[in-house]
C-alpha cells in the first residue's frame, strides 16, 4: 500500500483520503462521493477541475484535447487521471450538490451470465447473476464497468432493472456493434454461465428528488437507464407525471414496447412517445415519425418547471439538450448520460462537453 494524501474539494467543503496508487476519482467513488465523470480515461473532461493549493499530481495518459498542455500549466487537473502525491485542494468546476454525497461505495464482483438475448436486431438484453452478499446495490439509473475477459479492457453499461435485492440480477440493453470489443464478443461468444467481472456503482443520472413533472428523451440502448428510472418511479412515486420520447430508426428497432405501453396501468400520469427516423415505407405505423428531438418540440410548449432526462448517443443527447433548453427547461433540470464509446476517434468535439451530468446554464 502507497502512502495516502488528503485532498480537500472545494467550494463543497469534502476531505477525502488518496492512496498515491489510486486516482483521485476512483478514491472519492470508493468513498461515496459522486463526483462529475464520464470516460474515466481522460477524453472527455468531464472531470476536469481545478488545483487551488498543492502542486505534486502526476497524471495517467491522458488526451490533450480533454486537458491542453496549456490548462495544465495553469492547474487544471482530470481527477480520473490524477495521482496526489501530497495533501492538495482541489475545485470541482461542475459538481451537482444534491448527489455529490449520497454516493454507493463501489464494489468489484463476479457475475455470471444468466441470459443473452436479443431484443432487436442489434440490440441485446443481457442478464448477470451477482453474488447474495455483499447485495451489490445501486441507484436507478447508474452504470456498472464490465471487464472483458483476458483484455483487461471495461465498458460501461448501464442497469434497466431497479435492484439487485430481490432478484440477485443486473439486467443491461447492449446495442451490438460489428467487431465492438465488448459487444462483439456480446454478439458472437458470450454464453449463458460465463462470468464476468463487474464494478460499481458509478453515474449520477438518477432521479432527483422533486414534485417537478418529467420528460424523458432517449435514443438506442439509451433506454436502458431510463426504464430503470421509469421502473423504480413505478415502485416510489407512480402518481408523477412523465413523458417518454424514444427516438429509433424504424419499428424493428423498437425494444421493450409491451412493457413501456402498458405502464401506464402502474403509471396513471405516464406517456410513452415512440418516434422513427426512417420508417419502412407501407409499414405499419401510426406514430410519431422524424427525430426525436424534432418530436419533442411537437409536443412540448412549455418546460420551465419540468426536469428533463436525456440518454444515448452523444450527437442525440446534445441535440435534445438544445430543444430542451429552447422550451424552457432550466439548465441545472436537464440531467443526461452520453453514451459515449471507447473506440471512437478523438475529436476536439467530444472533448468539450461532459458526457454526463447537468447542462451548463
Ligand atoms: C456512462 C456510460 C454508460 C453506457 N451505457 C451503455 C448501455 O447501457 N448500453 C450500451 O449499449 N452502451 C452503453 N455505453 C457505451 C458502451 O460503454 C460501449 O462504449 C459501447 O458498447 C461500445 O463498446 P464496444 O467495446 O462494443 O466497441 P469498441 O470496441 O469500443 O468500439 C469499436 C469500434 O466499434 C465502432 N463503434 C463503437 N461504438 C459505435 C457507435 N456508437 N457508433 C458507430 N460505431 C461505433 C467504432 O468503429 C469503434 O471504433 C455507455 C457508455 C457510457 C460512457
Ligand atoms: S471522466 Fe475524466 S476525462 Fe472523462
Amino acid at each position: 500500500m502507497a502512502d495516502k494524501h488528503i485532498v480537500r474539494f472545494e467550494p463543497v467543503g469534502i476531505e477525502i483520503e488518496v492512496d498515491e496508487e489510486q486516482t483521485v476519482l476512483r478514491a472519492a467513488a470508493e468513498q461515496g462521493i459522486m463526483l462529475m465523470h464520464g470516460c474515466k480515461e481522460g477524453q472527455c473532461a468531464a472531470c476536469k477541475s481545478f488545483l487551488l493549493e498543492g502542486e505534486d499530481v502526476e497524471h495517467d495518459s491522458y488526451s490533450t484535447f480533454a486537458l491542453p498542455d496549456s490548462e495544465k500549466d495553469e492547474g487544471f487537473t482530470l481527477l480520473c487521471r490524477a495521482h496526489v502525491y501530497e495533501d492538495v485542494t482541489i475545485e470541482l468546476l461542475n459538481y451537482d450538490e444534491e448527489m455529490i454525497r449520497s454516493g454507493l461505495p463501489i464494489q468489484s464482483a463476479v457475475a455470471t451470465v444468466v441470459s443473452n438475448e436479443n431484443v432487436t436486431h442489434d440490440i441485446r438484453h443481457l442478464v448477470l447473476s451477482v453474488p447474495a452478499e455483499p447485495e451489490f446495490r445501486f441507484f436507478p439509473g447508474q452504470y456498472v464497468d464490465i471487464g472483458i475477459p483476458g483484455t483487461g479492457a471495461t465498458r460501461s453499461f448501464s442497469m434497466a432493472n431497479t435492484s439487485a435485492r430481490e432478484s440477485g440480477q443486473l439486467e443491461f440493453i447492449i446495442k451490438c456493434y460489428p467487431g465492438g470489443m465488448f459487444s462483439g464478443f456480446l454478439d458472437t461468444t458470450l454464453a449463458v454461465g460465463d462470468e464476468l467481472p463487474i464494478s460499481g456503482p458509478f453515474g449520477v443520472f438518477t432521479l432527483r428528488d422533486s414534485p417537478a413533472e418529467l420528460v424523458f428523451v432517449g435514443g438506442g440502448a439509451g433506454m436502458a437507464p431510463i426504464l430503470s428510472v421509469l421502473r423504480s418511479l413505478a415502485e416510489r412515486d407512480p402518481s408523477r407525471k412523465a413523458t417518454f420520447y424514444y427516438g429509433a430508426r424504424g419499428k424493428r428497432d423498437l425494444c421493450f414496447e409491451d412493457e413501456l405501453r402498458s405502464l401506464g396501468e402502474l403509471l396513471p400520469n405516464f406517456t410513452y412517445v415512440p418516434a422513427l427516423s426512417e420508417p419502412v415505407e407501407g409499414e405499419d405505423w401510426d406514430g410519431e415519425v422524424g427525430f426525436v428531438t424534432d418530436v419533442v418540440r411537437k409536443h412540448e410548449s412549455d418546460l420551465r418547471r419540468t426536469d428533463a432526462y436525456v440518454c444515448g448517443p452523444p450527437p442525440m443527447v446534445e441535440a435534445a439538450i438544445t430543444v430542451l433548453s429552447d422550451l424552457g427547461a432550466p439548465a441545472a433540470r436537464i440531467f443526461y448520460d452520453k453514451f459515449t464509446t471507447t473506440g471512437e476517434p478523438l475529436t476536439s468535439d467530444i472533448q468539450t462537453t461532459p458526457v454526463t451530468g447537468r447542462a451548463s446554464a
